[in-house]
């Protein structure tokens, strides 16, 4: 199965890559999986990750141990994870801290983004130039979250204008930090301390407005430009005009959006916080505007947004202040769950637009493709093999993230994978870990438009 086709094959893996594809294959192998009756996808691509991430007071309790072997379960086998650069800090500190966390621990394959948060007293522009060399290339900016990773616009237009030279995409967590802060400040005042108050503070028009302002200015500087986690037509409404008009402009979702509404950060008890994330979960108005947006690829890509951590203990932070909530939730290992069961099975997409959305697309725009995000020949053996009738019970109790509850707990689901592989290395089969960590590595992606050559095999 892949974004373009499904047909019946047999894959024959060879030296962790797809040698062979064809009807009724006559070779030896030292292992056959009979995977009639299953579909066999291409590991999903996962480019929007938090593991073992300072923010918001604490860390996500995911670290890249626990985080990729949840992704392992759900069947993503590669994901980009998001480098901070702290205060102060050169981009090659940031990075040196972020491959230490990750060292002999990982289960799946992964790149890095650089979050670009001082161009002052940190990074230099040179620096940020030369990220796309060693395969980081992407550069993030966060327009929200003000006081801590937030940059002004000189800071995002002069990124862009690096990118717009060294071939890097430019992604922005698209919210007006200056007017939420504003918001937020009123709300406490007026002693709205409530998870749902998280919310209201950062309205679809902050969304819109900074989503609108990143398109224009990447325009102008001449950088592409990816925009992450849309959620409201306010949003997606730019991204769509910018993308009839052929700009270099294109959108993601989250399954989360598709699927929690204000209705959930609502729940009493300070249950609401479970759903605290940004932006913020919407009114249930925009579950079809996003729907109809990856169906006309007005939106490209879906991702998890995974930046996990326990109610107990760190949600509780904001119990007083809904400020102090940090942000984000888990949602690594249901994503092909979820979007197989309400988007494929309830007839909104097709298989190969899930596979589009889940894997090719973000492999293509992160420069892992044809290496990730397809099964072909010469593509690295990332495969899941996918029983659309096995049924499963989304529950914290029984996922492989730490955090201590499930966004869409209880949710019954028909279809799951049931052998997951990492360059023909088998990753989870009957619902068991098999590799151990350190199997992973780190892929050094091509830059924006380029293709990514399949790895070389090493000759004994
Ligand atoms: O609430 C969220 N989304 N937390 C992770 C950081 C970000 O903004 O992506
Ligand atoms: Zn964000
Ligand atoms: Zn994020």
């Amino acid at each position: 199965m892949t974004a373009a086709d499904s047909t019946v094959a047999d894959v024959l893996v060879d030296d962790e890559r797809i040698s062979l594809i064809g009807e009724n294959l006559d070779v030896q192998a030292d292992r056959v999986i009979d995977a009639a009756g299953k579909y066999v996808l291409p590991g999903c691509v996962d480019p929007h990750t938090h593991l073992d991430m300072p923010f918001g007071g604490t860390v996500t309790i995911d670290d890249v141990e626990s985080g990729q072997t949840s992704a392992a379960f759900g069947g993503t086998t590669c994901h980009v994870d998001f480098v901070i650069q702290g205060k102060g800090q050169t981009f090659a500190q940031a990075l040196d801290d972020w491959r230490a966390k990750a060292h002999g621990r990982q289960v799946i394959d992964m790149g890095y983004h650089m979050a670009v948060t001082d161009l002052e007293d940190g990074g230099t522009l040179e620096e940020l130039a030369g990220l796309p060399g060693q395969g980081i290339t992407s550069y993030k900016l966060f327009m929200a979250y003000k006081g801590a990773l937030m940059v002004d616009d000189e800071t995002l237009y002069r990124t862009m204008e690096v990118a717009a030279k060294t071939g890097a995409l430019v992604m922005v967590h698209a919210e007006n930090g200056d007017v939420i802060d504003v918001l937020v400040r009123e709300a406490l005042a007026a002693g709205h301390t409530e998870p749902l108050h998280h919310a209201l503070t950062r309205p679809p028009e902050a969304e819109g407005e900074a989503t609108n302002r990143a398109i224009q200015l990447a325009h102008l500087a001449g950088a592409p430009l990816y925009v992450v986690h849309v959620t409201c037509k306010q949003a997606v409404d730019p991204i769509a005009a910018a993308r009839e008009k052929g700009w270099d402009v294109w959108g993601e979702t989250c399954t989360q959006y598709f699927f929690n509404s204000l209705d959930d950060i609502a729940k009493p008890n300070f249950e609401g916080a479970k759903y605290v994330y940004s932006p913020p979960v919407r009114d249930k108005s925009n579950w079809d505007v996003l729907w109809n947006a990856v169906r006309t690829d007005a939106l490209s890509a879906i991702s998890t947004d995974h930046c996990a951590f326990l109610f107990d203990g760190q949600k509780t932070l904001g119990k007083d202040d809904f400020s102090k909530i940090p942000n984000g939730g888990p949602g690594l290992e249901n994503r092909l769950q979820m979007i197989h069961e309400f988007g494929v099975r309830a007839g909104r997409i097709s298989l190969n637009r899930m596979v589009e959305l889940l894997a090719t697309n973000p492999a293509k725009l992160f420069g892992l493709y044809p290496r990730k995000g397809t099964v072909a020949v010469g593509s690295d053996a990332d495969l899941v093999v996918f029983d659309p009738e096995k049924k499963v019970t989304i529950s914290a109790k029984t996922h492989h993230s730490k955090s201590d509850y499930n966004l869409f707990e209880g949710t019954a689901v028909t279809g799951s994978p049931e052998i997951v592989m990492l360059r023909g290395h088998i990753l989870v089969e009957n619902d068991d870990l098999v590799a151990s960590p350190g199997v992973g590595r780190f892929v050094a992606r091509a830059r924006f438009g380029e293709e990514l050559a399949p790895a070389r095999v090493a000759v004994a």
